[in-house]
């Protein structure tokens, strides 16, 4: 059974921790739940020890025998802390030792993940920011609070993601895959691009932006800091992205571009339109026209092979891994290793789209080419698994 330490700090959000607590819980886990003193203001002790089944404290001075503020840490196999308030998260860099749950982070030797939860205005002060980031270099994983009604009429970024997607952040770094993209930043593109032909019609495509949503994830696990360039997907954020929203190819180009100055590996599963109507019309087009316009495409940029291109050139600032991905309905082999090298990536996911696969399922299968030319076969399965054999192989191009 694994020992789990669920951390609790004085936010509001902390009334949803009880549900993260159950789904530990009824998973089998062992919970030991450590709030801090004003936590307890929130929500009593007599919640979290009925809950959990075990006891409850704030401070080093109870059962001081069992030397707790040494052994709960030793022992855990996880220390979560949902919500982390902006006090929790500084007294956590620092390296403060002033309560139980503070000891318990500084003698845990485990994967520890916190989850966030403040208003905007305390997870954008520098200082947030600065304790952040000390935190995940140290390999801790820190996810992104999820945007939404705070806890008056304001909204922003700084609410507890779901309690659902705070466990799977957890169960993925328990199984073993915890931090080895940690202190990177990823961008990864999702979804299909949309290109208007007028204010309510578009040229769209089939991406589910599961695949991209899976990636996107499975870094956060890994401890990365992950931006997610996402086109037109009706999926929940997963908890711990920086999630951006575009519509058309352009926008995309545009928030990849900006997002991968920064980044470590830009991995494009998006389905961006090849084509954009050249123009677009300002009004609805009406059906009583005699016959309709013909609607003249135009190209769009290639965003891939001009991260390609940056790089070749040495002009910029380039991320180190670049991936793509293909659908490709013959000669499926062939045509990947073509356009990896035409499109100058890292790597090179190769769907064979047909036969149920690919757009919209929860499974995939495919084959991944490697720039010196090796190929990497994915059997079908969860897309979160090939998307796990994508970080392992871009890991090992990190330095
Ligand atoms: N891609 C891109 N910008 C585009 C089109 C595609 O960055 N304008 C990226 C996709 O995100 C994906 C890969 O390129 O990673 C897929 O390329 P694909 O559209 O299959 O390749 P094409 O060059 O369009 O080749 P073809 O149409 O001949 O299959």
């Amino acid at each position: 059974m694994t020992s789990i330490v669920l951390g609790v700090s004085a936010g509001i959000a902390v009334y949803k921790s009880c549900e993260l607590l159950r789904l530990f819980t009824e998973s089998g886990h062992d919970v030991r739940v450590v709030p801090t003193r004003d936590a307890l203001r929130f929500v009593g002790e007599p919640t979290w020890a009925a809950l959990s089944g075990n006891p409850v404290t704030t401070e080093v001075w109870e059962s001081v025998h069992e030397v707790p503020h040494v052994r709960i840490g030793q022992s855990a196999d996880l220390v979560v802390v949902a919500p982390a308030t902006a006090d929790v998260l500084a007294r956590a860099a620092h390296g403060m030792a002033n309560d139980l749950l503070t000891n318990t982070l500084l003698t845990a030797r485990c994967p520890v993940v916190f989850a966030p939860a403040m208003h905007t205005e305390m997870w954008e002060h520098p200082a947030t920011r600065a304790n952040v980031a000390t935190l995940r270099e140290r390999g801790a994983v820190v996810i992104e609070p999820a945007t939404g009604r705070l806890t008056g009429a304001d909204t922003g970024p700084g609410r507890l993601p779901d309690p659902a997607e705070i466990f799977e952040v957890c169960r993925r770094v328990l199984a073993g895959r915890g931090g080895d993209l940690a202190g990177r930043h990823v961008v990864v593109s999702a979804g299909g691009t949309r290109e208007a032909i007028d204010p309510v019609r578009f040229i769209g495509n089939r991406s589910s932006g599961l695949q991209g949503y899976a990636l996107a994830r499975t870094a956060v696990a890994r401890g990365a800091e992950v931006t997610l360039v996402s086109a037109n997907v009706a999926l929940p954020d997963p908890a711990g992205a920086k999630v951006v929203r575009v519509e058309s190819a352009t926008q995309l180009r545009e928030a990849v571009l900006a997002a991968a100055e920064h980044a470590d590996a830009v991995v494009m599963a998006a389905a961006v339109a090849d084509f954009r109507p050249v123009r677009q019309s300002g009004t609805k087009i009406k059906k009583s026209a005699a016959e309709p316009d013909p609607i003249h495409l135009t190209k769009n940029p290639d965003i891939l092979a001009e991260l390609g291109e940056t790089r070749r050139a040495g002009s910029g600032t380039h991320p180190r891994v670049i991936v793509g991905f293909a659908a490709e309905t013959d000669d499926v082999l062939a045509n990947g290793r073509a356009k990896l090298e035409r499109k100058g990536c890292d790597l090179l996911v190769v769907n064979q789209v047909g036969e149920n696969l690919a757009f919209g399922t929860p499974d995939n299968a495919a084959v991944v080419l490697t720039a010196e030319g090796d190929s990497v076969e994915i059997p079908r399965g969860p897309k979160e698994d090939l998307a796990d054999v994508v970080w392992n192989l871009v890991v090992r191009r990190l330095p």
